[in-house]
């Protein structure tokens, strides 16, 4: 062979070979990633429903292992087959608070291996039209899974609406209940917040958050204001506590959530019977976004929506004041029932 075809064959090689290793790292890349390409993402705006052959892979990928680690019964039970994903009920319910990190704690969860999540709110308890669809109807909207997983699925709506315990406690009685809560007065204005941005969204004024809880008439707290009303956990919780002992809840404390998530996804791993699986590996400190964020692997990570952590407005300090003294008897309660005590004012 001339020297010219010999230098010709070489770089056709070349090219092959290059083109063959860049399609397997793509692959691998591909396979081993599935809904984690980005690796900053939001959690809230992926809210269309995902193809069922990515619900298993990445079901597969990333939970199949640990899963088995986890439940294995006898050792040669390594070939799980697709056929035994199923679309289970939830095991356990985030009820609530709005605002107070339920999407924080849900996408932390998730982090376990053996916990699978739902991704949208349902909203099957609290809304009459998907109740009267039926049971079979919301299990169909939870995420597949191994039936040695856990699903966990989050509505705020549900702590503070009248029919849900009774609902939830007739599809099953000893299902477990997370409230995550934080300091009342900061998860009233946190609430308003978000008001006041779909408000601006749509080009629409809006009061100031001073004038709807404070009574203009008696100058007392406006407790017609739903941001005020959600605030008073114990007065909620009372009603739940008619279907359900008080050990079947679990306080989150949605403000240690914030600054130190570990130990608080520690509790709930033990309350829902998990062994420690979500380590400080998994959540890092993101400066720019000013909270925690999620790792999933050396490749992946990502951070929740911008639509969580907004910047509250400055309410006027006497208004503050004046609403933490109205939560103070009623957070005194709530310490009492539930056996956990905040420091908040
Ligand atoms: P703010 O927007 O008032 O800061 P929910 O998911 O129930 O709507 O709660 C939203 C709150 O979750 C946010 O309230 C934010 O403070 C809190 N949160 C807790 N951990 C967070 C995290 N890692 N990233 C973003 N927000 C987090």
């Amino acid at each position: 062979m001339l020297p010219a075809q010999q230098a010709l064959l070489r770089q056709k090689l070349l090219v092959l070979g290059s083109l063959a290793i860049g399609s397997l790292l793509y692959l691998v890349a591909r396979v081993g990633s599935l809904d984690r390409l980005q690796p900053i993402c939001s959690v809230e705006s992926r809210l269309a429903p995902r193809p069922l052959g990515q619900i298993l892979l990445r079901t597969l990928q990333y939970k199949r292992g640990s899963a088995h680690e986890l439940h294995r019964v006898n050792g040669t039970q390594e070939q799980v087959g697709l056929q035994q994903l199923v679309q289970q009920l939830p095991h356990a319910i985030i009820i609530g608070v709005r605002k107070g990190g339920t999407r924080a704690l849900l996408e932390m969860l998730n982090l376990h291996p053996a916990v699978v999540k739902a991704s949208q709110e349902i909203h099957f308890f609290d809304n009459d039209r998907n109740y009267a669809r039926g049971v079979d109807w919301y299990r169909q909207k939870m995420p597949f899974s191994f039936p040695q997983q856990i699903t966990i699925e989050k509505s705020p709506a549900y702590f503070i609406t009248e029919e849900v315990p009774e609902r939830i406690f007739k599809m099953n009685s000893s299902i477990k209940l997370l409230v995550i809560v934080r300091e009342p007065t900061t998860r009233a204005i946190s609430d308003y917040t978000q008001v006041l941005e779909g408000k601006e969204r749509k080009n629409k004024t809006y009061h100031k958050f001073e004038k709807l809880a404070i009574d203009a008439n008696t100058c007392e707290v406006n407790t017609k204001y739903k941001a005020v009303r959600t605030s008073i956990y114990t007065k909620h919780l009372e009603r739940w506590l008619k279907y359900f002992p008080v050990e079947q809840f679990h306080i989150v404390d949605g403000d240690r959530l914030i600054v130190d998530p570990l130990p608080e996804l520690q509790l709930v791993e033990q309350f829902l019977d998990l062994p420690s699986r979500i380590s400080q590996y998994n959540l890092y400190f993101n400066a720019t976004r000013g909270f925690y964020c999620l790792r999933f692997n050396v490749v992946f990570s990502k951070c929740l929506a911008g639509s969580k952590g907004r910047i509250h407005p400055d309410v006027d300090p006497s208004v503050v004041a004046k609403l933490q003294r109205f939560f103070h008897p009623f957070n005194q309660k709530f310490y009492q029932i539930t056996g956990r005590t905040f420091s908040w004012p």
